[in-house]
């Protein structure tokens, strides 16, 4: 049995609207969702017993059934009891390159490479929409992790609509190592603060994803108008992250001051990213942002938006 590499790629939220609540206790979504190339590097490897063992580079990532990608396995050993009986357990290897709890899809990420390393290395021959049907019982942002690109994501982010592929952007993404937000807290302060302006009736949330779906953004990246797309970057989280975090607040106003696209928080944060034209206008974005924010618990990365998901080197 074969040994699978895996290149896990991270997302951000060029657009994020919390539109409503949902019967099953999430929110009713309309995102614009796009994959960059920082990614994670996943190894799939039989290890001949009928155990998973996963093995993670980054200290504090746990290894256990905490972790999704582990439970990514496990509901593929679920499923495919035969194929599990068959071809034994594997050893997951992620070396963690995306940072934690960070708005990025970091753990979303590594547990779509694993439902594809596993299709692979049990041969089970599962498409892409049926890994996405197993995907979403894990979380949201599964679907849209297997597929990649540039995305419309509603319903709890696991319907995509894809749109224009936005491959010839550039990001600065800025975070601080120490600093991670709660995707569960940021959506429950949400609630509590903005509620009363949820849109319950099903008609009301049906028109306002068609609003979204052929509004201003999705125009502006099918026109590839860069500047038109840098304006109108929305994510509904900073009203609830920014306040709680300052130093957040203020990395975001540096970042704009520094020039690119736009800046925006990536989904329930903490990272903030500033698209751009070039590389070289990345680069230099980080180093003047870094002028200003000199503390070494600031990370930044330089990299492209990418058109592709989970994808399979070796
Ligand atoms: O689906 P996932 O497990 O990634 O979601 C993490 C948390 O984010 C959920 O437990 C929920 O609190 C919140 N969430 C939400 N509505 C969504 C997606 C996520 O309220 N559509």
């Amino acid at each position: 049995m074969q040994t699978y590499k895996l290149i896990a790629p991270a997302k951000i939220n060029l657009y994020l609207e919390i539109i409503g609540d949902r019967p099953d206790g999430y929110h009713e979504l309309v995102m614009i969702v796009q994959s960059i190339d920082l990614a994670d590097h996943l190894e799939i490897r039989p290890n001949g017993t009928q155990n998973f063992h996963l093995i993670c580079s980054h200290p504090q990532v746990p290894t256990d059934e905490t972790n999704l990608a582990y439970r990514a396995a496990q509901l593929m050993k679920q499923e495919f009891s035969k194929a599990f009986a068959n071809y034994g357990g594997v050893d997951i290897t992620i070396d963690k390159r995306i940072p934690v709890a960070a708005g990025l899809a970091g753990g979303s990420t590594d547990a779509a490479g694993v439902l594809v390393g596993l299709n692979l290395s049990w041969e089970l021959g599962l498409t892409l929409p049926e890994l996405q049907q197993l995907g979403q019982k894990l979380g949201s942002d599964v679907p849209f992790c297997l597929a990649g690109g540039t995305v419309i994501a509603t319903g709890r982010g696991e319907k995509l609509d894809p749109i224009e592929d936005l491959e010839n952007l550039w990001v600065v993404l800025a975070k601080y190592k120490s600093l991670e937000v709660s995707t569960p807290w940021a959506y429950q302060t949400y609630r509590k603060q903005f509620g009363q302006e949820y849109i319950s009736d099903r008609p009301g949330v049906q028109s306002r994803t068609l609003k979204v779906h052929s509004g201003p953004l999705v125009q502006a990246i099918s026109h590839k108008d860069k500047t038109k797309i840098g304006q109108l970057l929305h994510n509904d989280l900073e009203k609830v992250v920014l306040p709680e975090h300052p130093q957040v607040n203020h990395l975001r106003n540096i970042l704009q001051q520094s020039g690119g696209l736009g800046t925006m928080m990536s989904g329930s944060g903490p990272t903030v990213f500033t698209l751009c034209q070039s590389q070289e206008e990345a680069e230099t974005i980080k180093n003047k942002a870094k002028l200003v924010i000199s503390d070494p618990n600031l990370e930044f990365w330089v990299t492209r938006l990418s058109s592709t998901g989970i994808k399979v080197i070796s």
